[in-house]
């Protein structure tokens, strides 16, 4: 958002705006997601935790991994979860495109919502982000108007697909779509 480089902590409000639930809603992102109450996810770049209340919520016997550059972002993320009460959310601060600090197949569910276009190597986090998600398990991304870094999806199918992820359907309009990809059984 505004422009290359990262979206800054100072002005998380933005992220935060009651009328950003115009766009998508928490719940609406997590319907789109095949959560089991035992899931274990793993949400790349997730700002001030905007969706993680939610996430952590559709897992109550199942855990979340929040990862960011930003620590101020992480600290914003983990006083929500801490106000609701959820135990079983874990915060790494690190850059994605850097090796991550996960087992391999790790997680049911990769989440990223408006992170991929600010993440220096795309491809370096998508081929460490398929070895940490399960065989068969899947990759959700969200990009939406009026992120100035939004990723077309026709760009990030070409992105995606040559990681070795196999596209999987597009919930919503192309300029507010959620793309599912899964990391092939045989892959
Ligand atoms: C535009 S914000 C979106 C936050 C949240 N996903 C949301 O939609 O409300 C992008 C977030 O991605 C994080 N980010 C950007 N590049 C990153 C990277 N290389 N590794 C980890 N996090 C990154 C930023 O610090 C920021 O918190």
């Amino acid at each position: 958002m505004l422009g290359r480089g990262h979206f800054p902590y100072q002005l998380s409000w933005l992220i935060d705006n009651p009328m950003r639930r115009l766009l998508v809603t928490p719940e609406q992102l997590a319907n789109r997601l095949p959560l089991m109450e035992s899931s274990v996810i793993l949400e790349v770049g997730p700002g001030s935790g905007y969706f993680s209340v939610e996430l952590a919520r559709r897992v109550p016997r199942g855990r979340l991994e929040l990862l960011d550059l930003q620590p101020e972002m992480l600290a914003k993320a983990k006083r929500k979860l801490l106000a609701g009460g959820f135990q079983n959310v874990g915060f790494t601060t690190q850059d994605a495109s850097s090796p991550l600090p996960y087992e391999d197949e790790t997680f049911d569910i990769v989440v990223m919502v408006a992170v991929l276009g600010e993440v220096s190597s795309a491809e370096k986090c998508l081929r460490e982000l398929l070895r940490v998600v399960r065989l068969g398990g899947v990759l959700v991304v969200h990009e939406h108007m009026p992120d100035p870094d939004r990723i077309p999806l026709s760009e990030l199918r070409l992105l995606i697909e040559e990681c070795g992820y196999m596209f999987r359907e597009r919930s919503g309009p192309l300029w507010n779509y959620t793309a599912t990809f899964e990391r092939p059984i045989d892959g």
